[in-house]
């Protein structure tokens, strides 16, 4: 490869990268078509990682890529406050519509993390409006991602993302984690173990009070953790536990909402409905970046007191409601529907996970996990050189033509929805080569 200088390589400091690494041998995607990247060599690629988990319908789908292009040409922006567009409010009704009963009051923002934020700050400032300011206390998870916001990696979980940044939120506490590989190694789908996990939150309680603390934030599966599955009965355990202290639940759905896991809601798989969801990538498709935070009505409603004149949310981005990202959110909406994809995804469920736990025997793995269209697999770690096995797989799998998603030595997959049983196979053929070979 030539030298980066050349190549205009050295300005971009690459977000969650090893940026030496990448600079030493740079991998550059030019063009993607459904499942398939190409790169600057025009070689074809399967996309194993549906971009970011976000791209559940495919690249570069032609009805969402026309809904953004007569957008731009139409309403290029209008503010959100004080101001409206009418394609945003019935972005706002639909989403009401799809989402579990009770959610349906909508806050619009551009990613994962503001979502986040948005929601921690609605849980505050919703206690402290019922008087209850004392309740300012954020439960979060061991291993739980939420992004990289203050919030976000306060009651995030993954020490990486949190021991750079000596200052956080104050007052926050967190949850153990449900992976437990002695009691639910290489489990298919939930878990049977690990439901009374939940009551750690009766140990929180106790020691902080109650009246202490606002709000609970999970992930319904822990995604960027590497898919840590939540056991039978843990989350509707969470949800009774929330519910008896006064404490509002938030599901941080940003990955396993718009039919990862074969429903348009995580929660309506579990069939446990939490105060607040926070979503966003499935949203637009990845296509235009997009949030949304969906909230309880009641909560909503509490708010809406006091003087006429009087702001009742004192928060909200330039690009809440983008008229760009409200497009491809319409168009990504329609295609969900009329394409059939989470049925669709749900009929690739169990190919998936055949497949996945098919690669049992094919290296050093640990732990392998799946549900819906998401998986993970742990890879025995080099010793001495954490991160060293998952580089290198990351590598292969590039080689072999298919692009996965490692964080340190697991491996997480997640097709595109619209993916068909023989390029499901094809991903995985191209992973086996790449695993067999791994050093
Ligand atoms: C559960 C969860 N929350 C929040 C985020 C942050 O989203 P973003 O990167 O769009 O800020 C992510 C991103 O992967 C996520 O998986």
């Amino acid at each position: 490869m030539s030298g980066s200088n050349e190549r205009h390589l050295d300005a971009f400091w690459m977000p969650f990268t090893a940026n030496r690494w990448y600079r030493n041998a740079p991998r550059l995607i030019t063009e993607a078509s459904g499942v398939r990247y190409r790169d600057e060599a025009g070689r074809e690629l399967f996309d194993f990682a549906s971009g970011l988990w976000c791209v559940n319908a495919g690249h570069c789908h032609p009805r969402i890529v026309a809904a953004i292009q007569e957008q731009a040409g139409k309403l290029d922006y209008a503010m959100s406050f004080q101001l409206g567009h009418p394609e945003v409010f019935r972005l706002a009704e639909r989403l009401a519509e799809l989402a579990p009963p009770g959610l349906d009051r909508v806050f619009f923002c551009n990613s994962g993390s503001e979502s986040v934020d948005t929601a921690l700050k609605i849980a505050l400032a919703w206690h402290r409006q019922r008087g209850h300011a004392g309740r300012n206390r954020l439960i979060g998870r061991v291993r739980g991602y939420h992004g990289v916001g203050f919030g976000g990696i306060s009651v995030g979980g993954i020490g990486n993302n949190r021991r750079q940044y000596p200052v956080q939120l104050p007052g926050t506490d967190h949850l153990p984690h449900t992976h437990a590989p002695a009691q639910m190694g290489f489990s298919r789908g939930q878990p049977e173990w690990g439901a009374h996990l939940a009551d750690a939150l009766d140990d929180l309680v106790a020691l902080h009070g109650p009246e202490t603390i606002a709000a609970v934030i999970v992930e319904p599966v822990a995604g960027s953790a590497g898919v840590l599955v939540p056991p039978v009965g843990y989350l509707e355990r969470l949800r009774e536990r929330c519910t008896a202290h006064g404490i509002l639940l938030i599901f941080d759905e940003v990955i396993t909402a718009f039919g990862r896991i074969g429903h348009l809601f995580g929660s309506q798989r579990f069939d446990v409905v939490p105060d607040i969801i926070c979503c966003a990538k499935g949203l637009t498709n990845g296509a235009v970046p997009m949030g949304a935070v969906l909230v309880r009505r009641e909560l909503f409603d509490d708010f809406m007191e006091g003087p006429e004149l009087a702001i009742e949310l004192a928060h909200g981005y330039t690009y809440s409601g983008h008229p760009l990202a409200t497009a491809a959110a319409h168009a990504t909406l329609d295609v969900y529907a009329e394409e059939g994809l989470f049925t669709h995804a749900r009929g690739l469920e169990q190919q998936f996970e055949d497949r996945l736990h098919g690669l049992k025997q094919r290296a050093a793995i640990t732990d392998i996990r799946n549900i819906g269209l998401m998986g993970a697999l742990d890879l025995e770690p080099v010793p001495g050189e954490p991160s060293r096995r998952g580089i290198t797989l990351f590598e292969q799998a590039f080689e072999a033509g298919l692009v996965v998603r490692t964080a340190g030595d697991t491996l997480a997959l997640c097709p595109p929805l619209v993916t068909q049983p023989d390029e499901l196979d094809m991903m995985f053929d191209r992973l086996e080569q790449a695993l067999i070979a791994l050093p």
